[in-house]
Order: C-alpha cells, then sequence, then structure tokens
C-alpha cells in the first residue's frame, strides 16, 4: 500500500515538481497523490497536469473567513485520504480546522529557522548579512514557520555572491532535501516528542 502526499501549493512549483519527479519517493513506497492549490491560474496547475496528477482549486478569495476556505480545503483534500499534507510554497497560514483534519503537516522553508520566517526568507537572510544559510522543513502549526523542526541543511554564503545565485542553490537544496524528508515519513523513521523530532535510523 502506498503511502499518499497531497501538495498544497501556490506559486511556480518547483517543489512539487521535485515531489514529482524524485526516485527516493517512489522507493520508499511514497506518491504523490493531488495537488491543491489556492492560486486559480498557478503554474504549479500546469505542472501537476502534465504529470498526470489530479489538481483542485480553492480559490481562498471565495471565502470570508479563514475557517471557511480551510473547511472547503480539508472537505475537498479529504477525498484523496492523504497520509501527509506537504506544503511547498503554500502561502496560506492554517487555521485550526484544517490542523485538526490531518495528523501530518509538514512544510519547507528556505532559511535556518527560527531565523527568517515568512514569505521572503532568502531575501531576508541575505539582506541581513549572515554568512550561512540554509533550508527547514518543519511541522505546521498555527503560527507563521514555527513549527517543530524535523530537519534542515545549511549553505555557507559565498563572498561576493549574489541573491539570484543564493537562491538557485537554495532551491536546489530544497528539491534533494523535501523528497528525502518524505521519504522517511513513509519509511515510519520520524518521531516527535513535543517539539524535539527524532529521525530513527533505518537499519
Ligand atoms: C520555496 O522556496 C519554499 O521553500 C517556500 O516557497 C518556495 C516555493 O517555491 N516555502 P516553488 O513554488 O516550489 O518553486
Amino acid at each position: 500500500m502506498s503511502y499518499r502526499v497531497a501538495v498544497l501549493a501556490s506559486g511556480s512549483g518547483s517543489n512539487f515538481q521535485a515531489l514529482v519527479d524524485a526516485p527516493v519517493l517512489a522507493e520508499s513506497g511514497a506518491q504523490v497523490v493531488c495537488l491543491l492549490s489556492n492560486v486559480p491560474g498557478a503554474r504549479v496547475l500546469a505542472r501537476a497536469e502534465a504529470a498526470g496528477v489530479p489538481a483542485e482549486v480553492v480559490s481562498h478569495k471565495d471565502f470570508g473567513a479563514r475557517g471557511e476556505f480551510d473547511a472547503a480545503v480539508v472537505g475537498r483534500l479529504s477525498e484523496y485520504k492523504p497520509d501527509l499534507i506537504a506544503l511547498a510554497g503554500y502561502m496560506r497560514l492554517l487555521s485550526p480546522v484544517f490542523l485538526r483534519a490531518f495528523p501530518t503537516i509538514i512544510n519547507i522553508h528556505p532559511a535556518l529557522l527560527p531565523a527568517f520566517p515568512g514569505v521572503h526568507g532568502i531575501r531576508d537572510a541575505f539582506d541581513y548579512g549572515v554568512k550561512v544559510t540554509g533550508v527547514s522543513v518543519h511541522f505546521v502549526d498555527e503560527g507563521m514557520d514555527t513549527g517543530p523542526i524535523i530537519a534542515q541543511e545549511a549553505l555557507r554564503i559565498e563572498e561576493g555572491e549574489s541573491l539570484e545565485a543564493l537562491e538557485e542553490r537554495i532551491h536546489k537544496v530544497e528539491h534533494e532535501l523535501y523528497p528525502r524528508i518524505i521519504s522517511w515519513f513513509a519509511q515510519g523513521r520520524i518521531e516527535r516528542q513535543g517539539r524535539r523530532v527524532h529521525v530513527r535510523s533505518d537499519r
């Protein structure tokens, strides 16, 4: 039986693409069973179609309260019976309605949390002048990038490196890290104890 992953994204979807393409995901028994976007016309929808992954669109603009929007999203996602919800550039905070509906919800963030949360993680770290930044994968709670950290990978910012070059390197790390972490979930290797998350060895 496969481990069913639902991906939520609002934009370009390069991380969605990486998940669909990664051999490590299929090897672990995980499968991306649906893509949901809150943005009609987002590029990620075309990627889903090309990859043959069922896509759903629920626009937050069609709803007044956040809870109502999330209830609609939950309704749509539930049909796919996901084991894991993976946010990948999903530009909405999750309300309790959503958080209660699924036991495992994770996100990828392009900085070393708790530094530089929010939508401009790469640029904020770069402008701050840090010498080391990176990528974090974490459980999702009600806050902005505040949930327990599952894995992080650090990257040294090179002398004279441009923001664009750094962005490219960060995305490359994301595209390798996110599938790997999800494969760990599929293998049942992730244990959560409060804020501390442990990864069991696979041997
Ligand atoms: C990624 O940098 C991810 O870390 C952040 O949003 C960006 C999404 O990029 N949460 P893409 O849409 O996957 O290309």
